[in-house]
């Protein structure tokens, strides 16, 4: 039996979009940060045949299969019984696939002794879920090309962030990433300005994570959020995977920050708000957040380590 942890990880420079090739490679280079509290821990046992459970229940999902069948065609991998459990809402913007195909990919090169490096992990966490690649590494990563393989960029201690979590609903969402992206790519008639514009985001968000610039990388992380979620309302049926909670949420977090605090939002493909801050700001956005109406809960997050092989005894919250 191995027992492998990860630990969803939040673009602040997103991607939405995926390159016309094989490999599940993202159109346009961006950069994330790992989350510590929020995991996803998968048990890897030898089974009769492929067996794959997700929070205590059997399911069938298509991109673990068709991921679980390359491997197994690449390494001759015997049959195997795969248990994944999130300590957080699945499929709601929290980034569960990445911290799940991060830690099945972890937990297989290790159960099976594949050997791999981190590199080569997070090439195959990609293939089942292009976000799950930086999950693999901790604190401040990259996934930009040639190879897209994910890079550190720095470790967890150079900038001490905090991330609060305000969640506005637990349902998963009903249009998937790969779904919704795709309608992008193939409809948003901004599609194109966005392909041109990602490269200045990438270089502009390094830099300000390079010199702890909290103003810089705040406008960046914020414009290249707005960006990606116009071209969902752009497309064609139109996405839109807010909640008022969510709008409420993001203008709290704007008057919070006119007011000094160091705060700025970031929202993936769901709609829960994390709200990016330093420090001395984190109980007041964390107070003034629960006070939004319609925030259901709020979870509390420091930057976090990448994708590990864990013993029995170790504490599932651990960073
Ligand atoms: O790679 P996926 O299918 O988990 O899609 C991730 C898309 C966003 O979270 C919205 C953006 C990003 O860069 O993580």
């Amino acid at each position: 039996m191995t027992r492998a942890l990860a630990h969803p990880n939040i673009a602040l420079v997103k991607y939405w979009g995926k390159q016309n090739k094989t490999g599940n490679m993202p159109a346009t280079p961006n950069l994330s940060i790992t989350l510590s509290e929020l995991t996803a821990v998968t048990t890897i046992n030898d089974s009769d045949r492929f067996r794959f459970q997700l929070n205590g229940q059997q399911v069938n999902d298509p991109k673990v299969s068709a991921l679980i069948a390359t491997m197994t065609d690449t390494f001759s991998l015997p049959p195997l019984q795969i248990d994944s459990t999130n300590n957080f809402p699945t499929s709601a913007g929290l980034a569960s696939s990445a911290a799940g195909f991060a830690a099945l990919v972890t937990g297989i090169d290790a159960h099976c002794h594949l050997g791999m490096d981190a590199a080569l992990r997070s090439e195959w966490a990609r293939r089942g879920s292009a976000s799950a690649a930086r999950s693999i590494c901790g604190g401040f990563v990259a996934l930009v090309p040639p190879d897209w393989q994910a890079q550190s960029l720095a470790p967890t201690n150079h900038w001490p962030l905090e991330v609060v979590v305000a969640v506005t609903s637990h349902d998963a969402k009903a249009v998937s990433s790969s779904e919704g992206m795709e309608r992008s790519r193939l409809t948003s008639p901004f599609y194109n300005q966005w392909l041109r514009s990602a490269g200045d985001d990438y270089a502009e968000a390094a830099l300000a994570i390079a010199t702890r610039d909290f103003e810089k990388l705040a406008t960046v992380a914020e414009l290249s959020c707005l960006k990606m979620h116009s071209l969902m309302l752009t497309s064609s049926p139109t996405l839109s995977y807010w909640t008022p909670a969510s709008v409420a949420c993001m203008d709290r977090i704007r008057e919070l920050r006119n007011h000094g605090e160091a705060v700025f939002f970031t929202v993936d493909a769901g709609p829960q708000i994390k709200a990016v801050c330093l420090p001395e700001s984190r109980v007041t956005v964390a107070k003034a957040l629960s006070e939004v109406p319609g925030v259901l809960e709020i979870l509390s997050c420091s930057l976090g380590e990448g994708a590990r092989i864990i013993d029995d005894e170790e504490p599932l919250t651990g960073r």
